[in-house]
């Protein structure tokens, strides 16, 4: 393998994004820390268009190699820097950034039109709705459905690729499509009765898990003899399970607008099902960016289980309303992640090695 350190700029962006969006995680959980206007506000956004708004379109870029897709994540690199001191301009950057990862899409459609590349082409639309409500001045609770349909769509479209290998059939197939579109039916529906499309969404996620559950090649892998492959098994099969926790919680209580169990219900998403896959992936993504073996530690078992043990603290904080207990399990979740990326550097530096 050949290093690339060409789109180590874009990867450093992407992780300072991460921090950024970290610190200010800490803040809009109530730990008094030094900050500046405009950053408590940019939490959801740096995570969503400013770290993974990088991250997706630069994977598809480096994979299919036209020089215009790397304007995707350089729009949103840029967007989110701006973000922070001029949030108009950082909108637009950021909603240019989704609209071009939509082009992307469109080209992978054309090239091999298959379930797995509608749905996240699909997925890459709702991010750039979503973008566009943000930008016309919608607040952040009202669109939130939209990115999370975004996140949702991608990584079960790229997880149904994945699969393929066990060859999935028809009736499978059948019933994945329908839960994305019942997934996407809620969406669009929470923007004229927030309560009903929280909950059907809610409903489709929850399905949709225990689809992957049973579907995805995860749940063979579990047992494999490579202990890579059985890492990954487990950060997907554990991602699949918060998944049905988050839609649960939708269906139960609908459409959430701040507090506790609007964080409880955003962060069983975010943080349980799309951190679990990121975890999962980056023993994947990183090599094929920077052209690097990665080695795997049984130490990399530590910051999932601690990011699994603080999120059930968080939400069961959340859920009993317990505002210490809560700042504590967000603080942990934190922690895991921050393990991750360093175990994740160390693990490409000795890979280069
Ligand atoms: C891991 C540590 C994290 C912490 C401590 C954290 C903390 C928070 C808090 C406290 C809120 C406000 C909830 C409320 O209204 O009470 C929030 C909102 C939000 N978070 Fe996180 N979060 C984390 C991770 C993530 C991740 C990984 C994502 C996305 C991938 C994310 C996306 C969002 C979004 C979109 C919102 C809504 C923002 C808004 O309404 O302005 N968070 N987060």
């Amino acid at each position: 393998m050949k290093p690339q350190t060409r789109f180590i700029p874009f990867l450093a962006l992407a992780i300072l994004a991460l921090l950024l969006a970290l610190w200010a995680g800490l803040l809009r959980l109530g730990w008094s820390l030094p900050s500046f206007p405009n950053l408590a506000l940019a939490h959801g956004p740096l995570m969503i268009s400013g770290f993974l708004g990088i991250l997706i379109p630069l994977e598809r870029a480096v994979a299919i190699h036209h020089k215009w897709m790397f304007a995707a994540p350089l729009a949103s690199a840029l967007g989110w820097v701006s973000l922070l001191f001029a949030p108009t301009f950082g909108m637009i950057l950021m909603t240019i950034g989704s609209l071009i990862t939509f082009f992307i899409l469109i080209v992978m459609v054309r090239r091999e039109p298959a379930i797995h590349t509608i749905t996240m082409a699909v997925g890459a639309l709702t991010w750039l709705v979503g973008n566009f409500f943000w930008m016309s001045g919608f607040p952040i609770f009202q669109l939130v459905q939209w990115w999370m349909c975004f996140l949702i769509l991608t990584i079960g479209g790229e997880r149904l690729e994945l699969s393929r290998v066990l060859h999935p059939t028809p009736r499978q197939i059948r019933i994945f499509s329908l839960l994305a579109i019942a997934l996407l039916t809620g969406t669009i529906l929470s923007m004229v009765n927030a309560n009903t499309g929280a909950r059907l969404s809610g409903l489709a996620m929850l399905v949709l898990s225990l689809w992957f559950l049973k579907n995805d090649l995860a749940a063979r892998n579990i047992r494999h003899t490579i202990p890579l492959t059985r890492y990954i098994a487990y950060c997907l099969l554990s991602g699949f399970v918060w998944l049905g926790i988050g839609g649960a919680l939708q269906l139960i209580y609908g459409a959430t607008l701040a507090g506790p169990l609007y964080d409880a219900v955003l962060h069983t998403i975010f943080v349980g099902f799309v951190m679990s896959m990121i975890f999962g992936h980056a023993p994947i993504i990183f090599p094929a960016i920077l052209g690097v073996p990665i080695n795997f530690y049984p130490a990399f078992y530590s910051h999932l289980a601690l990011l699994h043990l603080s999120l059930l603290l968080r939400v069961a904080a959340d859920l009993t309303n317990q505002v210490e207990l809560r700042k504590f399990g967000g603080l942990v979740n934190e922690i895991a992640i921050l393990m991750f990326l360093g175990m994740t550097v160390y693990s490409v530096l000795r890979g280069k090695k």
